[in-house]
């Protein structure tokens, strides 16, 4: 792989951005903002491109022909490598045969067959096209479920771009969060409390899988915490919800929560469920099923069949090559690396959340200097890092993607310790 990747090329020389800088001015005239969302360069250092030209296995390329190990995966949906030829290849069939038509292809059962088998919690499927459809489907099915409407979520999480839950204020009004009750991720008793005020008309608790908010340290739920979101629940005879559209699939092919023992009555599912393809899914347990029936899901494309076999292909793909173990056991690798290099020169870093979906931040770097400076000098020898959100590892990564990123990393710690010794 080292020998066709040009990555460290350039050993650290600094890059030139001609035609992303005349994307982006383009765009700035006909796209307001650049309808970037989350995935805007604006938020990254100036050294980051905007635009990509081309993606192949954990390899991007800019418009400007510069390469990249990546470890962001598009934000996740990447999981078992970019133009994947085994999903491509049944993607491709299906949309020769049938992309779109007055109802679904036999594709779908396919699917709902297969996440049933293989997602212990899930007694059914319906399927959208992004995780916010999947949030929003979740706490309307909970809603309709219970005739209640109160539905606690956790304070910075994040669970989509509608107003119900989009972190902006644009567009927003009171009224669209006026049965929105909050606590604090793995804090019992905040959870009790938000319950409590809830009373009679508690319809869900939506959770994410792990606490994975920008910026700050990320946590993994801990067993109380878990156990506790399903007695509640139980105790009340409402839905636990685990939104699992940017864990799914990484931390446990059948759920993030089934190592902690607990099952959600609805899960959440998008990102990496399609390798890429717009797909989303929420599966649910038998009690739910007449209530998911009066929920009105559907959308233009909802039903469109090469996404469809895409995600059938990807979960086949994770199922037999043990993808979890791969990417913890990749993701650890390069956390102990980094480790290493970083207390070698006496810098402190604080390494959280599962190996896989790692984020690195720096201690004393409230303006995220050394986190920029750390991810600029990674980017300038071919390594895509996340200064601030967290990032994934996939299945197509390899040991020696992360030998190659261990040597940039290595270069990157010490421009820091040179910097701010
Ligand atoms: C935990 C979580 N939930 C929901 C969403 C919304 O998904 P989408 O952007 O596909 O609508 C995201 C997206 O990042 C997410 O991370």
């Amino acid at each position: 792989m080292s020998d066709v990747h040009p990555t460290n090329q350039l050993n650290g020389a600094r890059r030139s951005l001609p035609c992303d800088s005349a994307l982006r001015k383009r765009s700035a005239k006909v796209i307001p903002g650049g309808m970037w969302g989350h995935m805007s360069a604006k938020s990254l250092p100036p050294a980051y491109p905007q635009f990509f030209r081309s993606a192949e296995g954990v390899h991007l390329t800019d418009v400007d022909g510069n390469s990249y190990i990546d470890f962001v995966c598009a934000y996740g949906p990447m999981i078992v490598g970019y133009n994947d030829p085994d999903v491509e290849e049944a993607a491709g069939r299906q949309q020769a045969r049938m992309g779109i038509a007055n109802g679904p292809g036999e594709v779908m059962v396919d699917l709902a067959e297969f996440l049933v088998e293989t997602v212990p919690a899930a007694d059914w499927a319906i399927f959208g096209k992004n995780g916010t459809d999947a949030t929003t489907a979740c706490v309307s099915i909970a809603r309709a479920a219970t005739k209640r409407r109160k539905i606690l979520v956790a304070n910075g999480a994040y669970h989509g771009a509608v107003p119900w839950c989009t972190p902006w204020p644009g567009g927003v009004v009171a009224e669209d969060r006026a049965h929105l009750l909050y606590y604090d991720y793995n804090d019992v008793s905040s959870l009790e409390a938000a319950v409590g005020e809830a009373g009679d008309d508690l319809a869900g608790v939506l959770v994410s899988a792990f606490r994975h908010d920008a910026r700050i340290d990320q946590e993994m739920p801990t067993a109380d915490f878990a156990h506790a979101a399903r007695a509640v629940t139980d105790r009340n005879e409402a839905v636990l919800i685990i939104d699992d559209v940017r864990a799914g699939f990484r931390l446990d092919l059948g759920g993030s929560w089934e190592p902690l023992g607990v099952q959600a009555d609805l899960s959440a599912w998008s990102k990496a469920l399609g390798n890429g393809y717009p797909i989303a899914a929420v599966t649910g347990k038998d009690w739910l099923r007449e209530a998911v029936q009066t929920v009105y899901v559907t959308g233009s494309f909802w039903c469109a069949a090469a996404p469809m076999a895409a995600a059938l292909a990807t979960l086949r793909k994770l199922h037999r090559g043990d993808a979890v173990t791969h990417m913890a056991r990749l993701g650890e690798k390069l956390r102990s690396g980094i480790e290493s290099q970083a207390a070698a020169r006496g810098i402190g870093i604080r390494q959280t959340g599962p190996a896989q979906m790692p984020l690195i931040l720096f201690d004393d770097d409230h303006t995220l200097e050394k986190a920029y400076l750390f991810s600029t000098k990674a980017l300038q020898r071919g390594v895509y890092l996340h200064p601030w959100h967290n990032m994934f590892l996939s299945a197509a990564h390899t040991d020696a993607d992360i030998d190659l990123t261990l040597e940039a990393t290595d270069a990157a710690l010490e421009a820091v310790a040179d910097v701010f010794g």
